[in-house]
């Protein structure tokens, strides 16, 4: 089937790119917008934003897997990313990350087994004064400890229903 996007997104491209003195300046711009609607950067998203910038797939390919926000893979409905970088390794980092899969019953990169999450490591999130730190979807959480991991789970499963299968936000 062919790729399609919304009318939605498909009409923010269409801005965006005159936005830009060359049309290929817009390409972060256009991968985030086909990420947020899809989940996911598929190869034939990929393909498909070579086309519209007049680029090479492995151009576009070479964005997408440079820059770690960037995902080929599906993830959970929500995404959990915790800093690894130093403030944060040092002040307990590991012991939140592992508190978060340890609530989900889930690995690292991994969906949970109840389509909730998937948690990753990030590099800095540049909020190093307040280590350790993670991100829910767009939220940051400052400070953290198991306890506190332990009611942003709970607060997670009581907002983000259990998906029937994994991998639903494909
Ligand atoms: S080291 Fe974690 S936010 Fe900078």
């Amino acid at each position: 089937m062919a790729f399609e996007l919304s009318a939605e997104t498909l009409s923010y491209i269409e801005k965006t790119i005159p936005r830009y003195p060359q049309k290929r300046s817009a390409i972060m711009m256009i991968l985030h917008a086909i990420q947020k609607e899809k989940g996911l950067l598929s190869l034939e998203a990929q393909e498909w934003v070579a086309e519209k910038l007049d680029l090479a797939p492995i151009q576009v390919r070479e964005v997408v897997t440079f820059y770690p926000f960037y995902r080929e893979k599906p993830i959970g409905k929500r995404h959990i990313r915790v800093c690894r970088t130093l403030s944060c390794a040092l002040n307990g980092g590991y012991k939140v990350c592992d508190a978060f899969k340890k609530e989900f019953h889930t690995e690292l990169d991994e969906i949970s087994p109840d389509g909730r999450v998937t948690v990753e490591f990030a590099e800095c999130l540049a909020s190093c004064g307040t280590a350790p730190v993670a991100m829910v979807d767009d939220q940051l959480y400052e400070n953290l400890n198991e306890e506190q991991v332990a009611a942003i789970c709970e607060q997670i499963k009581k907002e983000t229903p259990a998906a029937d299968t994994a991998g639903s936000k494909s």
